[in-house]
């Protein structure tokens, strides 16, 4: 077990902010560190996904928990690793949930492809050819960002679509609006 620390924005926006480059041969190095994002991943049960620069590694590696519906809705599946994943076709945008872990407590709408073909190498080095949909999509396409420095909040049109997550008297999570959050 290798839990890295997360990279948290503003702070660290430089580390977030870096282009990573593209993973030449899948050696042993590149086998520590996705074992090391998925221990990572699945220390922070509330995240979904996480990209190699978010614990300030610039290489293309992510890996995603498929399954999830967003707003922690669903049952996500084991964790996956995806190695210079490349998008080769998007379509179907819509605005749905997002969120990121260097992000903790901060929600939005984004507008993101429901329908996303990638390819890649799978975490054997196995190249891979595959369909994301829906939250799954959603998904992919904000880890695949992160490799180019992309933030979710880039991707935030206006400013009443940020909010805030709060327990109510029922127990059940509702959305603030950060405009209504006092500081
Ligand atoms: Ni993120």
């Amino acid at each position: 077990m290798a839990i890295r620390k997360i990279i948290l924005f503003p702070k660290e926006e430089s580390a977030l902010r870096k282009k990573s480059q593209p993973v030449r041969v899948v050696n042993r190095y590149v086998k520590t560190l996705i074992s090391n994002m998925k221990d990572t991943l699945a220390d922070h049960p509330e995240g979904i996904g996480l990209a190699a620069p978010q614990i300030n590694v610039h290489s293309r590696v992510i890996v995603v928990r498929l399954g999830s519906k967003g707003d922690g809705e669903g049952e996500p599946s084991p964790i996956l690793a995806l190695i210079n994943p490349e998008i080769i076709e998007s379509k179907e945008p819509k605005k749905d949930f997002d969120g990121c872990l260097s992000f903790p407590g901060l929600f939005a709408d984004t507008i993101r492809p429901h329908y996303l073909r990638v390819k890649g190498l799978d975490e054997w080095g196995k190249p891979f050819d595959r369909v994301f949909e829906d939250f799954d999509a959603v998904l992919v396409h904000h880890e695949i960002d992160h490799l180019e420095g992309v933030l979710f909040i880039d991707r935030v049109t206006s400013v009443n679509d940020f909010y805030h997550l709060k327990e109510n008297e029922d127990g059940k999570m509702v959305r603030v609006p950060m405009s209504l959050v006092k500081k």
